[in-house]
């Protein structure tokens, strides 16, 4: 059935692609029926040091137990590095372009093969062994995907921490997998602005006594502190060590990294993602997803801070020996033109990115995308967040001049890569539907009483059965994996996303249901604002809440109640707004912040968000039942101070 929306898959990519239609089809079939058939097939993509002969053995009840390919053992490093070097040793694996246009680097397989060895040699010599974490904050330099590889190479598990995170984030996430060892950079650059990197891991690093070894990577050449004894030039290091430096053989169910992300409480927690299953899953859904062929030059903008830097920037494209574009940048920088003369540069003809990015470019119009050619441009990709059908026609129309499909790819952090997303020679498009489950990827949408629901319909999102590049466990609490993803549908993996399925079998990701948000396509618990909040002098609650921002997605809305005796005034809104960014990072910062006298809670004390995402979306005149709260009267005062009256 053909809906008036759809748009058809191009008929030379339909010819050209690495799956089209039918194939798509059969190949689903069999991956469901017979995943220990499949996945034992796609794990040939990945070069093992011993072959498995296991592929999968998984069980969502009880503690939960993942594990694939279990008794294979490979080294990451060696597939996205050494195996192409004898094809490909001159090409161009990471196409770096700098925040200012004037600079970029070609880093060849070979010479990435260099500095990866040579600091996996520098972080032996600092005692740096297979099982220790490794923080790495950096910004977009080819020396963060050094780090990344430098690390996988003799086994040590990295924790990439995003530059836009404030010193105390950093904390948390250094002293929660106590790392012994941070690779950093004098300072970042951004849009022409300096991060001060390196001070910021000074002041984290106070309170971080079990990171002994601080390597620094000379950026920007800005004056930065020194700490004798704990803190190494880069640059100095690797000329003092030799180029060799053999893979560590490692289990395919050996910790590769752990990722911090946002959940329902105040703490983030330490995603954990192991070597085999992860690395197979990154280039079998880089190659289909993507289409990728020899040739190609993939473009994917976001940050190695988060899991899409992971798995297409680095480990998805190595693998398959792409070349990887890296850009230092921001969108708007030197002016709105900034993504398209670079895809005209480079000649980009696979560009990945976030709807937020588009929303943004989109409000400067037409202009500074058509006076770039984008000719080389044959694949466009979305991720992060919902992208609006007008986003998407506009993405489609201006930017791919209708020539290019959109891959909108739905994944998570816990997922390692994309679960459900178009393939672009075999799957016709509706703007703002993520389209179809990949191979071996089983969606169910559940109702609140735990019903799996057919046909077209919408509910919340499981995942019936394990793919190799599923998280294994939240690290160091494997309870805590147990009983966020896997408690609330038993025997069900659950996402947190909320979804409809149409007519057509297309899936519609209708955003999260429980108290994460999506801001900019950053994801957020409310609770992490909640707690920076109240950690101000002058906070006695928060209630945090998303509303609906024309470019970010979701812009942040506090409620917060002042202690006894405190007046709000601007200047004190700003300051909590400042708090809230130092306490996190500038991505949190409340857009609107509401003093409320007091919040609208049950009888027994429990914040009715309900009521507070009402308000913040501007819906008071449709609050539903409030006669359970303990004050009615309360809700009146926060409707009259609202603050989004748009
Ligand atoms: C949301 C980012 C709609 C979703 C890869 C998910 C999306 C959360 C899409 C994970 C998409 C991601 N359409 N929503 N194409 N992609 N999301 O862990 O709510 O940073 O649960 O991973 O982003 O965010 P995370």
């Amino acid at each position: 059935m053909t809906s008036p929306t759809l748009f058809p898959v191009p008929e030379e990519l339909a010819r050209t692609a690495w799956i089209d239609e039918e194939k798509y089809e059969s190949l689903y079939h069999l991956s469901i029926k017979d995943p220990e058939a499949f996945w034992g097939e796609q794990g040939k993509l990945v070069t093992w040091i011993k072959p498995f002969t296991k592929v999968k053995d998984v069980d969502y009840t009880g503690d939960v137990r993942i594990r694939w390919y279990y008794d294979g053992t490979l080294n990451v490093s060696a597939n996205c590095i050494d195996r192409h070097l004898a094809l490909r040793a001159d090409q161009t694996a990471i196409l770096w372009e700098g925040d200012d246009p004037k600079d970029h680097k070609h880093v060849s397989y070979s010479e990435l093969h260099e500095n990866v060895c040579r600091l996996a040699n520098v972080l032996k010599k600092r005692g740096i062994k297979k099982g220790d974490r490794v923080t790495i904050y950096m910004p977009m330099i080819p020396e963060a995907a050094y780090a990344m590889l430098a690390c996988t190479r003799i086994g040590a598990i990295h924790s990439v921490v995003f530059g836009g995170f404030s010193p105390e984030s950093l904390v948390g996430r250094i002293q929660d997998c106590d790392s012994n060892c941070i690779i950093t950079t004098d300072e970042g650059l951004r849009g022409g602005r300096k991060i001060p990197l390196k001070a910021n891991v000074d002041e984290a690093l106070t309170r971080c006594p079990s990171v002994k070894t601080c390597i620094v990577v000379k950026h920007t050449g800005g004056k930065i502190n020194w700490v004798e004894g704990r803190d190494h030039w880069y640059h100095e290091e690797l000329s003092q060590v030799g180029r060799d430096c053999p893979p560590v053989e490692m289990n395919a169910e050996d910790p590769l990294f752990i990722l911090y992300t946002s959940g329902s409480t105040g703490k983030p927690k330490g995603v954990l993602h192991t070597t085999g299953g992860y690395l197979v899953y990154a280039a079998m859904t880089h190659r289909y997803v993507f289409d990728y062929h020899d040739g190609d030059i993939y473009w994917c903008t976001a940050d190695v801070g988060w899991v899409t830097g992971h798995s297409y920037i680095l480990y998805g494209p190595l693998a398959n020996g792409a070349t990887t574009v890296m850009f230092e940048g921001v969108p708007n920088y030197p002016d709105a033109s900034r993504f398209w003369q670079v895809i005209d540069k480079h000649q980009v003809n696979t560009f990945y990115t976030a709807p937020t990015a588009i929303r943004a470019l989109m409000r400067e119009g037409e202009g500074p995308v058509k006076k770039t050619s984008r000719q080389s441009l044959r694949l466009l990709g979305s991720v992060g967040e919902p992208i609006n059908p007008e986003a998407w026609l506009w993405y489609h129309r201006v930017v791919g001049d209708e020539r290019c499909p959109i891959v909108d790819t739905w994944w998570q952090t816990e997922t390692g890569g994309i679960l459900i997303s178009p393939l672009p020679g075999a799957t016709a498009l509706k703007p703002g539907s993520a389209t179809k489950p990949l191979f071996g990827i089983r969606p169910e949408i559940v109702d609140a009483n735990g019903n799996v629901l057919d046909g077209a319909c919408e509910g919340n999102l499981c995942i019936a059965d394990s793919w190799p590049g599923q998280m294994r466990t939240v690290y160091g609490d494997h309870k805590r994996f147990a009983a966020t993803y896997f408690s609330a549908y038993k025997g069900k993996y659950f996402t947190g996303d909320g979804c409809r399925r149409d007519e057509d079998g297309y899936y519609w990701i209708t955003g999260r249901v429980d108290d994460v948000i999506n801001v900019s396509g950053h994801r957020l618990g409310t609770a992490e604002v909640e707690s920076a909040l109240v950690a101000h002098a002058k906070v006695a609650e928060a209630a945090v809440v998303g509303y609906p921002h024309d470019i970010k997605g979701q812009g942040i809305y506090a409620y917060v109640t002042l202690n006894a005796g405190e007046q709000p005034s601007e200047a004190l809104r700003k300051e909590l707004v400042n708090w809230v960014r130092k306490e996190i990072g500038p991505i949190a910062s409340p857009d609107l912040l509401q003093f409320a006298p007091s919040l609208p809670k049950t009888r027994s004390g429990k914040i009715m968000r309900r009521i507070l995402r009402k308000i913040a979306e501007n819906e008071y005149g449709n609050l539903g039942d409030i006669s359970t709260l303990a004050d009615p009267a309360v809700v009146k005062d926060l409707i009259d101070n609202r603050m989004n009256r748009g």
